[in-house]
């Protein structure tokens, strides 16, 4: 095994991903885990609490192109609720819906709607971890613990994070079952239609959190005391100003670069920013949207559209603003490729991403996800904020939330 194998999760290595395709993928980076006071392998789920689970698992299989592989229910002595476990590349989301009125996860979808509750974390060590997140402060919502079944054992600990949301740790390295135990293998019967690339996306890029005005530096603090995190980028003043609104963001990255948390707070604008009708709608800070890394952009982009998933709009003025065209430079496709999806390009020093977002997956204007294709660039598209933001500006009119 080469030393840039070793990188690799088993995970990743079942989904038969590379550490050279992780690295443009999503800039995995070497680390050494032995110095890091709080070694992350990856993220290891990302949590969404549905309002109906069961439709959302088909959606993410039919549209999204995921795999169902797991599950948990009243009929495997889950009563209060259900968990579908559904993976693509080595991304794995696990949707909950309530089954009892009376669970909590009906509440929390009241109050949220749709949204991520738990950014689940591989570690190495979860006592370890959570010994020095609570040295440095943290809230240990679950002490370190045991769960076990015939497939073997997976220790299990959660911090909190901004809002309600959580970071649940697990170190799965003792355990061979298909998600934890409580699950059971599950086969979705949907049939992928000829011709649509399988998955559409390989892996998770970065997870985005909107915080409260004037909270982005307490939980940047947070990550980096708590996690050994290191500040990736920032983004304030003109980067990320429209006429009308504005936001501040700085990105937090784990050791190996697996795990990109930007941490996003509304600033002062003429108007109502994204980010403010986020936590109106949300309720409180909350995970905005999911960045999912795909070698296929274009190829992903019109598989999803026929499936009818909606993108923001780009003008065309974009694609034909001279400067932008002088600035990109020559890109894997032509322009006018990128031009009839709507896909926006981004170029710095390392070099060029390839980007779309969707509009919000769910009722409420708060989640939705980003694809992004990187060509060595280890940026965010601070090249297309303004566009982007524009182009939300004219959905958030058009929703009344201006
Ligand atoms: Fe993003």
């Amino acid at each position: 095994m080469t030393l840039a194998d070793r990188m690799l999760t088993p995970h990743e290595r079942a989904a038969r991903l590379g550490a050279d395709q992780l690295r443009q993928l999503v800039g995995l980076v070497d680390h050494d885990d032995a110095a890091d006071p709080f070694p992350v392998v990856g993220v290891d789920a990302v949590v969404f609490a549905c309002g109906n689970a069961t439709q959302s698992a088909q959606y993410f299989v039919a549209t999204w192109g995921m795999t169902l592989v797991a599950y948990a229910g009243p009929e495997t002595g889950s009563r209060d609720h259900k968990s579908f476990v559904l993976e693509a590349g080595s991304v794995r989301f696990v949707l909950e819906g309530a089954v009892d009125p009376a669970s909590p996860l009906a509440d929390h979808h009241r109050r949220h709607g749709d949204g991520v509750t738990d950014l689940a974390l591989e570690v190495l060590d979860v006592d370890r971890c959570v010994a020095h997140a609570r040295a440095h402060g943290a809230t240990v919502l679950l002490e370190p613990h045991d769960e076990a079944d015939e497939f073997g054992v997976v220790r299990v600990a959660a911090l909190a994070t901004y809002g309600s949301t959580r970071h649940t740790l697990v170190d799965r390295s003792r355990y061979d079952g298909p998600y934890r135990p409580g699950f059971v293998a599950r086969r979705s019967g949907f049939v992928s239609r000829p011709g649509v690339p399988v998955p559409l996306f390989q892996a998770l890029d970065h997870a985005v959190g909107n915080v409260e005005m004037g909270r982005m530096d307490h939980w940047v603090r947070f990550y980096n005391e708590v996690m050994g995190f290191t500040n990736m980028a920032e983004f304030v003043g003109d980067d990320i100003a429209t006429e009308y609104s504005a936001l501040m963001s700085k990105v937090v990255a784990n050791g190996n670069h697996r795990v990109k948390f930007p941490l996003n707070e509304p600033a002062v604008g003429r108007r109502r920013s994204q980010i403010d009708e986020y936590l109106q709608f949300y309720g409180e800070p909350g995970c905005q949207h999911l960045a999912l890394a795909t070698a296929d952009i274009l190829g992903a982009v019109d598989a999803l559209r026929a499936a009818g998933v909606e993108f923001l709009d780009t003008p065309d003025a974009y694609y034909d603003d001279p400067q932008l065209r002088a600035r990109i430079g020559a890109v894997r496709v032509p322009v006018d490729d990128l031009k009839r999806r709507g896909v926006l390009v981004d170029r710095d020093e390392d070099g060029y991403l390839l980007q779309i977002f969707t509009k919000p997956l769910g009722d409420r204007p708060t989640v939705f996800f980003e694809l992004i294709e990187r060509h060595g660039s280890l940026g965010f598209g601070k090249g297309n904020f303004r566009a982007l933001f524009e182009s939300i500006e004219r959905e958030q009119a058009a929703r009344g939330n201006l």
